[in-house]
């Protein structure tokens, strides 16, 4: 056995010299010093000798296991060196050559207007208040002002769902309702909200009608707001939005859930009221609809209309931002084209 063991011991130190790589000298590792290498097994046969040579096998053995030890950490020096030099010359990195271009993702033109709307509106105090998409026929037409039946229905084409009752909104005007009984303490606090959303009708797609949109809504409640506040207000906000000498015009108009009700048009900024192909020589642009709320639809979120007044406008962020792009087709907005999306 003591000459199996320097025989081993040997043989393992010229097949170290062999060894060039981590995956060889792990190898070589397992071989002879691991817990089934060859050192390990001799070590444990050494109950087979006669007691007497026992104690010199064992010390030898041991000795053994120490020199190969530290030849495999020597070697072990050595094939890493080896190892990174490679490396570092296998893996140069030529600077010089050109980089690779990454590209970056942007806003839709829609989400751009509309975060430039939310910021114009929080500086006049109103809050973000989200409605669903999906709302009940109750809350979208009846709860305006709108009954079943009323001929004022055609205004919207409707989406209808399979369960019946259940419709996708067709404008953000039902959040009116859902935000005077979230927020208006059964009719004793005042509100400043919009609402922004997506909106869906069952159009006929053009270059000027799409079957979503999105709308956004404003409503402010208090004890004594008047129309001069709705003026006042969406002067302010359209001079934020289009410039500071934007001149606003408000005109007669009907909705069921407004009274008075009004549109609500801007010089046309692209001509300066000159007329032009944006504003079909009108030289206004149409840019909300919008009046004083009507007592039935504050006694439906909870107001009694004889203390409580307010006002109230939707407006189209996509109309918005196509006349300040001047873009002339709105189906450009869910056409996932890149060609149009990437120049926002
Ligand atoms: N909901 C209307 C529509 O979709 C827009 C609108 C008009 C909203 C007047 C209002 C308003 O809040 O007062 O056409």
């Amino acid at each position: 056995m003591l000459e199996q063991l320097e025989t081993l011991h040997t043989g393992a130190l010229s097949e170290l010299e062999a060894v060039k790589d981590s995956g060889a000298l792990h190898e070589w590792e397992s071989k002879y010093l691991g817990g089934k290498g060859g050192v390990t097994l001799l070590l444990r046969g050494i109950g087979q000798l006669p007691k007497e040579q026992r104690a010199d096998f064992g010390k030898r053995a041991n000795e053994v296991r120490d020199l190969l030890t530290e030849a495999y950490i020597g070697r072990e020096k050595l094939v890493h060196e080896h190892e990174l030099a490679r490396d570092l010359e296998e893996g140069q990195i030529d600077v010089t050559l050109p980089g690779r271009e990454r590209s970056v993702g942007g806003l839709h033109p829609s989400t751009q207007t509309l975060r430039e709307l939310y910021a114009i509106w929080a500086d006049m105090g109103f809050q973000v208040y989200r409605s669903r998409d999906v709302e009940d026929d109750e809350t979208n037409f009846s709860m305006l002002n709108i009954p079943p039946h009323h001929p004022a229905r055609d205004m919207w084409d409707t989406f209808y769902t399979t369960t019946p009752g259940v419709i996708l909104r067709t404008h953000t005007s039902p959040g009116q309702i859902r935000s005077m009984h979230e927020l208006g303490g059964n009719g004793t606090q005042p509100i400043r909200v919009i609402l922004p959303g997506m909106c869906y009708r069952y159009e006929h797609i053009t270059t000027r009608s799409e079957m979503q949109f999105h709308q956004l809504e404003g409503v402010a409640i208090g004890r004594n707001i008047r129309m001069t506040d709705l003026k006042g207000t969406v002067t302010a906000f359209a001079r934020r939005m289009f410039g500071a000498n934007a001149a606003v015009r408000f005109r007669a108009s009907y909705f069921p859930f407004t009274e008075p009700s009004m549109e609500i048009d801007v010089e046309c900024f692209l001509c300066g009221g000159q007329g032009c192909k944006v504003c079909k020589y009108a030289g206004w642009l149409e840019i909300a609809g919008a009046g004083m709320m009507h007592p039935t639809v504050l006694r439906n979120g909870g107001y009694d209309p004889s203390q409580w007044s307010g006002f109230a406008f939707g407006m189209g962020p996509e109309r918005m931002a196509m006349l300040k792009h001047g873009i002339n087709d709105i189906r450009y907005f869910w056409g996932n084209d890149l060609r149009f999306l990437e120049q926002f």
